[in-house]
């Protein structure tokens, strides 16, 4: 067992054993570091300020993405290699090609949100060197910058790859170098760390973490920490002892089988994005509106659902999908429908020595149709008012033979309307079946009333989704421009 964490920052070798569990990688880099680039904004992962690029080994490969470092603990960037504003000017002190087509393209005023700007148009450039202004767009969505406006920045963004050459030659050999020094540490070896009464666990084996939940049913467990980082930095929790599940490589599968696509319970958004995509086109929307691209790099479907927060946007999905999900610990393995793992506000069916091991999701058979609309304030950025997650078969005639519907923000629970689903069942898709369905939603669901939206709003948004589906069923368009999308 190692005690302690090994990363490279930049070309430099970091090797820390005096780490406080909950230091955030943003404190480390701006009060230790000194590097004071990166900047706080928000410190709870929305305004994008103080990201960074966090390399990955994956396969023996860097993998980069863009990560909020105000959430991102410091302990979990072992064997990583980390990139801050800094470390993109050329070594002659000139600027990086994105920073240039920043500074030609007037897209920064007081340059507070400029760097965190400069490190996701980074993840991009690095992804894709010519893309089009929708996925700039998606790269983007979480930076805010509250006085240029951001139109400049998305013209910057069109010309970053510009004379790049010198910085894709500079960042190649970086990469390469960075892969042969990480690829020195033993992947295998669990890590510990200790810093007065808190501790630090990250195992690299199912074995080892099922051992761990045992000794330590008190720990708290986490992967992407985009919900475990603000219990940090706003709740001001302590958190004695800490489980991470980043360093297990099995929770980290994706399976794609003839039947089903399996996923492991820390497979990021980020990378679930393309297989669940092909399986389920009409995922992409709903993918691509959680969080912004630092959360879908760093957030886990298995945290999503873990959580268990009536509003997640991927229970109502998979609910509806009927995937099943695998709980596991040292008694053995224990599977359920999704839709039963949610029993009650706060509360899910699960022992305190259990973790979310994996989800099985079946494809959509021959005559199956999938939806899934959210319905928020913003369109980016934004949490649920409702989201509704619907999939219908129709037999030859066109009745709707079968429907499994799942509402978000609906109740305390992600839950299926089932009222709605058995006055579609057997009928035809006709206007007035929509509308019963629409009617019965009333039955299903008594909807939460807060701040994010009143019970009647909830209500009436909910129903009219079942219009657009009829809509949608019957080949209207029914999808808005994208900036609109978001009032559904
Ligand atoms: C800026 C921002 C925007 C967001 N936008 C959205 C959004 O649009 N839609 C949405 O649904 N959510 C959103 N979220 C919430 C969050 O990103 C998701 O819920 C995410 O999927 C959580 O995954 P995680 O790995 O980060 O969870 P963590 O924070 O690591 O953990 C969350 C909870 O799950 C538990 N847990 C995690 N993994 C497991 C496991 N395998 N087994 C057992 N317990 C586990 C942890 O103990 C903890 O209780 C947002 C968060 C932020 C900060
Ligand atoms: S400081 Fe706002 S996302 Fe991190
Ligand atoms: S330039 Fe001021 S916040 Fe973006």
């Amino acid at each position: 067992m190692r005690r302690s964490i090994r990363f490279l920052l930049g070309e430099e070798w970091r090797d820390l054993s005096d780490v406080d569990p909950l230091t955030t990688a943003l404190d480390w880099l701006r009060t230790v570091e000194r590097r004071t680039g990166t900047k706080e904004g928000c410190a709870e992962g929305d305004c994008g300020a103080c990201t960074i690029l966090v390399g990955r080994m994956q396969a023996g490969r860097l993998v980069y993405e863009p990560v909020d470092s105000c959430i991102r603990l410091l302990a979990t960037l072992d064997r990583c290699h980390v990139l801050t504003v800094e470390h993109l000017r050329r070594p002659d002190g000139r600027l990086h090609a994105i920073q240039r087509a920043l500074v030609e393209a007037h897209a920064t005023q007081c340059g507070f949100c400029t760097p965190g700007f400069v490190m996701s148009l980074a993840a991009l450039w690095l992804d894709d060197p010519s893309p089009d202004e929708a996925t700039i767009e998606r790269a983007l969505q979480g930076n805010l910058c509250r006085c240029t406006g951001y139109a400049p920045i998305v013209a910057a963004a069109r010309a970053m790859s510009e004379d790049d050459e010198a910085d894709r030659l500079r960042f190649a050999r970086m990469r390469r170098e960075a892969e042969d020094k990480l690829a020195t540490i033993d992947a295998s070896e669990p890590v510990t760390l200790r810093h007065g009464a808190r501790v630090f666990h990250a195992p690299t084996t199912l074995e080892q973490l099922d051992a761990l939940r045992l000794a330590h049913p008190e720990a708290t467990l986490f992967a992407g920490a985009t919900d475990v980082g603000l219990w940090i930095t706003k709740q001001m929790r302590d958190l004695p002892t800490l489980v991470w599940l980043g360093g297990v490589e099995a929770l980290r599968r994706i399976d794609e089988t003839a039947g089903a696509l399996e996923l492991g319970a820390t497979v990021s958004y980020r990378d679930a994005r393309a297989p669940l995509v092909a399986a389920f086109p009409d995922m992409a929307e709903l993918l691509d509106r959680i969080g912004g691209a630092q959360v879908r790099a760093m957030g886990t479907i298995g945290g999503n659902i873990a959580n268990g927060s009536p509003i997640g946007d991927m229970p109502p999905a998979l609910i509806a999908l009927d995937a099943t999900l695998v709980l596991r610990s040292q008694r053995g393995r224990r599977q359920m429908s999704l839709e039963d793992f949610f029993v009650a506000y706060g509360k899910q069916d699960r022992a305190g020595d259990e973790y979310v091991e994996s989800l099985r999701i079946p494809r959509i058979a021959e005559g199956e149709t999938f939806r899934a609309w959210k319905i928020s304030k913003r369109r980016d950025e934004d949490i649920s008012s409702v989201c509704g997650a619907f999939k219908l078969r129709r037999d030859a005639t066109g009745a709707v033979a079968a429907a499994r519907i799942a509402f978000g923000g609906m109740a305390a629970t992600p839950k299926r309307a089932r009222a709605s689903e058995a006055a579609l069942i057997g009928r035809p898709a006709t206007r007035e079946t929509f509308a019963a369905a629409a009617a019965a939603l009333a039955t299903d669901f008594a909807p939460i009333d807060d701040w994010r939206a009143s019970a009647a709003y909830r209500m009436r948004v909910a129903q009219n989704l079942f219009e657009r589906l009829r809509l949608d069923l019957a080949g209207a368009p029914t999808r808005l421009p994208a900036r609109e999308a978001a009032h559904g």
